[in-house]
């Protein structure tokens, strides 16, 4: 092996596992590896996985495949790889992953991250499989990253503040995988997000599993609510720009509302899952709210901040679910208007109550259910990007643009905007009068003036 060790981490699923791939980066840094962008370069892989739904799980066994002939490769020429699998589908295989792939050396969950450097030790003699939820807090053992990583990976960042879930929605894998919920405490991620502001980012996505659930340990013993501790994030100079996720709607209480009438940095800007229209497909998800109920909190948010945008996640097919049913959900995705959201076929998960139901939706009307909903999705997120024509809105410059003299940023409700602008507007809030609506991007041109205040007035006048 070379004196200097590469890295090569691949991210899978959700942002928590972006950030979880980077606080390891950070972490074997600290062991002398260096990051590569190249997977044929690296002395150890690591795929940081999602076990959600069967598809994305399956995906690593094929990347595993590619990687056994990588490890042969590197073998002949007299190198060791070494691979490791983290994440969910880790967490919730463990020995059944080194089982049906027998290169991989290391095996390593979500909780035990910080343990990384002694595992690798370990699994270059002989292969390890760590899967415990340990008792210590990894995110005190884990690295910071230096500011020069911090500025390498731009303007925006993200910063776990909640981890795992209680609600045991009925098709999740998540409170297996990630365990019972886990705030980290204020004065952590205050400390955390004025390093972040310090090497230069401008925005933070606070993100959690059940985000709006959190409960961190304030500086007076107290817990904080999520309200709370956007309103002490946002004070801390450099940071412009605030959003959250993943939501839970019985989670949204009069703190968060209020965040979003106050808080000017807090971005009008929301992913607020529903999964299904229909109280029966709800109740039978364990999602505890019915449509109605969930559509009075969209109405609360909107009294509090007019302008903002909904994204949503949904599930077709899910067992017992009827065409009745799915009218509902598209009628609700029409309620809301939302100005974007996912959509997925219901797959069952090991280990979840749905997936032992007798009712399951044969394949094709999934399909043909999930075309639909799409189709329908789509018309309402080019509505909402087309109303956006002739606005001017603040936007947050975060890298060059595929033109010369290009910069791509984002504008308050997360759509990509393109502009001719100066590089040193990488990094500034800047007011673009958007003049044409592509199909994923809105284009514009920059305004004379473009302070920061000024953008923030944009913002609440948009
Ligand atoms: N099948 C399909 N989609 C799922 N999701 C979660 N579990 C499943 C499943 N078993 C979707 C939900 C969730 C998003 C992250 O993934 O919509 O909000
Ligand atoms: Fe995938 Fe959920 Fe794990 Fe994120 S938490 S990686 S979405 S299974």
């Amino acid at each position: 092996m070379s004196a200097i060790r590469k890295v090569h981490v691949k991210s899978y699923g959700c942002q928590m596992n972006v950030y979880d791939s980077r606080r390891m980066a950070d972490t074997l840094a600290r062991e002398g590896f260096v990051e590569t962008e190249r997977p044929d370069d690296a002395d150890l892989i690591i795929l940081n996985t999602c076990h959600i739904r069967e598809k994305a799980a399956e995906k690593v066994y094929s990347e595993l495949g590619r990687l056994r002939v990588l490890k042969q490769n590197a073998a002949s020429d007299g190198r060791q790889l070494m691979i490791a699998v983290a994440g969910c589908v880790a967490q919730a295989e463990g020995e059944e992953i080194i089982r049906r792939a027998p290169a991989v050396n290391l095996v390593v969950g979500s909780q035990s991250y910080h343990r990384l450097p002694d595992l690798i030790l370990r699994a270059a003699r002989e292969p390890v499989v760590e899967t415990e939820f340990p008792i210590e807090d990894k995110f005190d053992h884990l690295a910071e990253p230096t500011p020069a990583a911090i500025r390498a990976r731009g303007v925006t960042a993200f910063v776990t503040v909640q981890e795992g879930c209680d609600k045991f929605c009925t098709f999740c894998v998540v409170p297996y995988t990630r365990g019972a919920e886990v705030s980290r405490p204020v004065t952590k991620v205050v400390d955390e997000v004025v390093r972040l502001a310090e090497a230069g980012v401008r925005e933070v996505t606070l993100i959690g599993q059940n985000v709006n659930a959190y409960h961190g340990e304030g500086p007076g013993g107290r817990a904080w609510r999520l309200g709370d501790l956007l309103a002490r994030v946002a004070e801390i100079p450099g940071i412009e720009r605030l959003r959250y996720t993943t939501s839970h709607p019985r989670d949204v209480d009069a703190s968060l509302i209020g965040a979003h009438r106050d808080i000017a940095a807090l971005m009008p800007q929301l992913h607020l899952p529903v999964q299904s229209g229909s109280d029966r497909i709800l109740a039978a998800m364990n999602r505890r709210h019915t449509a109605a109920e969930y559509l009075r909190v969209i109405d609360k948010l909107r009294a509090a901040r007019p302008d903002m945008a909904f994204s949503s996640d949904f599930i077709v097919g899910f067992p017992g679910e009827t065409e009745v049913d799915f009218r509902a959900t598209l009628r609700i995705v029409s309620e809301v208007g939302y100005a974007a959201a996912f959509s997925f076929k219901y797959s069952p998960r090991p280990g979840t109550p749905a997936a032992d139901r007798t009712d399951q939706i044969p394949e094709p009307d999934k399909v043909a259910r999930l075309a639909r909903l799409q189709e329908l999705i789509e018309q309402h997120r080019r509505a909402f990007n087309a109303q956006c024509r002739g606005k001017i809105l603040p936007v947050l410059f975060e890298r060059p643009g595929r033109l010369p003299g290009q910069l791509v940023g984002r504008s308050p409700y997360l759509q990509p905007v393109q502009a001719m602008a100066p590089a040193a507007l990488v990094g500034e809030v800047a007011n673009v009068e958007i003049t044409a609506v592509g199909s994923n991007s809105l284009f514009g041109s920059l305004e004379a003036s473009h302070s920061v205040s000024d953008a923030r007035l944009a913002t609440q006048r948009a």
